[in-house]
């Protein structure tokens, strides 16, 4: 009989934490409400204690996110988890995750504490934290580097305060698989108690091997994976959420186990969360990557032409991705373009949001001839979310060539005054930031600019992603047009 694997999801909190991968509140909603159709059993949605912005992200989510579990991290500190438990205390199923580092590297030069001390205070925070929520996880940092006898010790006394998830983090990616299999085995047959709680693991990939290590600990007694759409996370990211749930599913011959994950919702939730965080998803990334079901070569295209089986393991439709066809044109009614929507895995739009999409598909079809799925669906990426415009672009000219100095000049609007301004760049992008830079009189640093063909042909539709920074926070716009400047 196979057994269950719950599928914690951190892509709001250690996800977020990749450089460069911020969210506001509305856009983690949009993620969180993905994570539930995709059917995770526990979304950490982030550390209310780091900023005011984490605390209401959380909190919203716990409002209005019902289905899975909703999990706040805390330090082992007081305050620390009364925020956590102040932001999901109206969630339908909250859950409190503490942490402390266990290792001797981390106990001694960064906490500063000695091991005796740790012990107390992680069993002080866990059942505190019990004291305020039923359903407390404890994470031991650094568990792959601390000595086994004073994890198990540790361990125990945690699950005697209340704790009902113990997970072990292979918080720097150091270990191997057989290594980390056989730690999770010594967990499961030296810790009294063990058997009455989920033992969960924790993941990151600095040696490429997350996705492998969590599978080990699942053959060796681990319920719970902790893990991240695309592999986002701290420094190389955490354990991809889709190659584990791939992985499973694909392999179910090898592996007594399964998850709840609907799989045909993985290829949307990677799609929204790489154009939600701008972290683009190179093309030869397992399962969801752009090439990951592209067939290149003679032979290979001859073989998946008499049987699809030579040389694909697993179908794009069972991950949700649909053979990119040819739609729909400027002839096609509202009707036709509701249904594609429907076929193409957006059912949950207002009518609103049809309509407005609509009227761009009309737009975009003057322009293009043909109109793909690929091209309905940075249409409908492309409006997720949007702010309250403060600026209109009125007009650009750019003038531009090899042998000239590519210069701009900008027409901006705002609250019916109008600014005009003109500079010179190193090519005709440089010089129009510069030239708005100028016109709205803020300067920023351009972190990222980022244009991709979203299908192939001279009328593809480009997509433009730009981050910027001011002041240490980072802002990210997308836009979509079929003249890439
Ligand atoms: O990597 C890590 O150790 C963590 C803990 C907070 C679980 O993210
Ligand atoms: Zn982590």
């Amino acid at each position: 009989m196979p057994k269950k694997i719950y599928i914690f999801d951190t892509t709001l909190r250690d996800g977020e934490q990749s450089p460069g991968a911020s969210l506001n509140t509305h856009e983690k909603l949009e993620i969180a409400k993905q994570l539930e159709r995709l059917g995770v059993d526990a979304i950490e949605a982030g550390f209310p204690i780091a900023s005011k912005g984490d605390f209401e992200a959380v909190k919203t989510i716990a409002e209005n996110v019902r289905k899975p579990v909703i999990v706040a991290l805390a330090r082992a500190v007081k305050q620390d988890i009364d925020r956590a438990w102040e932001a999901i205390q109206y969630a339908a199923k909250p859950r409190i995750h503490t942490f402390i580092a266990t290792s001797d590297i981390h106990m001694k030069h960064k906490l500063r504490m000695e091991p005796e001390d740790v012990l107390k205070r992680a069993v002080e925070m866990v059942s505190y934290a019990k004291s305020l929520c039923e359903d407390v996880e404890f994470s031991p940092e650094d568990g792959t580097r601390t000595r086994p006898e004073f994890l198990y010790r540790i361990l125990e006394a945690v699950i005697d305060a209340g704790a009902t998830v113990i997970n072990i983090p292979d918080t720097v990616g150091y270990a191997m698989p057989e290594e980390f299999g056989s730690l999770i085995r010594g967990i499961r047959e030296n810790v009294r108690g063990i058997e009455n709680v989920i033992l969960s693991v924790h993941c990151h990939n600095d040696l490429g091997l997350a996705v492998a290590n969590s599978l080990a600990a699942i053959q060796n007694g681990a319920q719970q994976v902790e893990c991240t759409v695309n592999g986002l996370g701290e420094r190389a990211g955490n354990a991809a959420m889709e190659e584990i749930v791939m992985v499973l599913k694909t392999r179910s011959d090898f592996f007594d186990y399964y998850t709840d994950i609907v799989t045909e919702q993985i290829y949307r939730t990677s799609t929204m969360v790489s154009h939600l965080t701008g972290m683009h998803i190179q093309a030869n990334k397992a399962i969801v990557g752009n090439n990951a079901f592209a067939h290149e070569s003679g032979i290979h295209q001859h073989g998946v032409l008499s049987n699809r089986q030579t040389y694909e393991i697993m179908t794009p439709e069972s991950i949700g991705l649909k053979q990119s066809q040819m739609v729909l044109g400027k002839h096609s009614g509202r009707h036709a373009f509701e249904e594609r929507l429907k076929e193409l895995g957006f059912s949950n739009l207002t009518h609103d949001e049809i309509n407005s999409a609509f009227h761009r598909f009309k737009d975009l079809a003057d322009k293009k001839k043909f109109i793909m799925d690929k091209d309905i669906e940075a249409l409908i990426n492309e409006k997720v979310l949007e702010v309250p415009e403060t600026y209109e672009l009125e007009y650009f000219h750019i003038s531009s060539g090899n042998t000239l100095v590519a210069t701009s000049t900008v027409k901006i609007r705002s609250d019916n005054e109008a600014y005009e301004e003109a500079a010179c760049g190193d090519g005709p992008v440089d010089a129009t930031f510069k030239a708005i830079d100028r016109a709205v009189g803020v300067e920023v640093t351009l972190e990222d600019y980022y244009l991709r063909a979203v299908t192939s042909g001279k009328d593809a539709l480009g997509e433009v992603t730009v981050k910027i920074r001011k002041n240490g926070d980072v802002y990210i716009g997308r836009g979509l047009s079929t003249d890439v400047i």
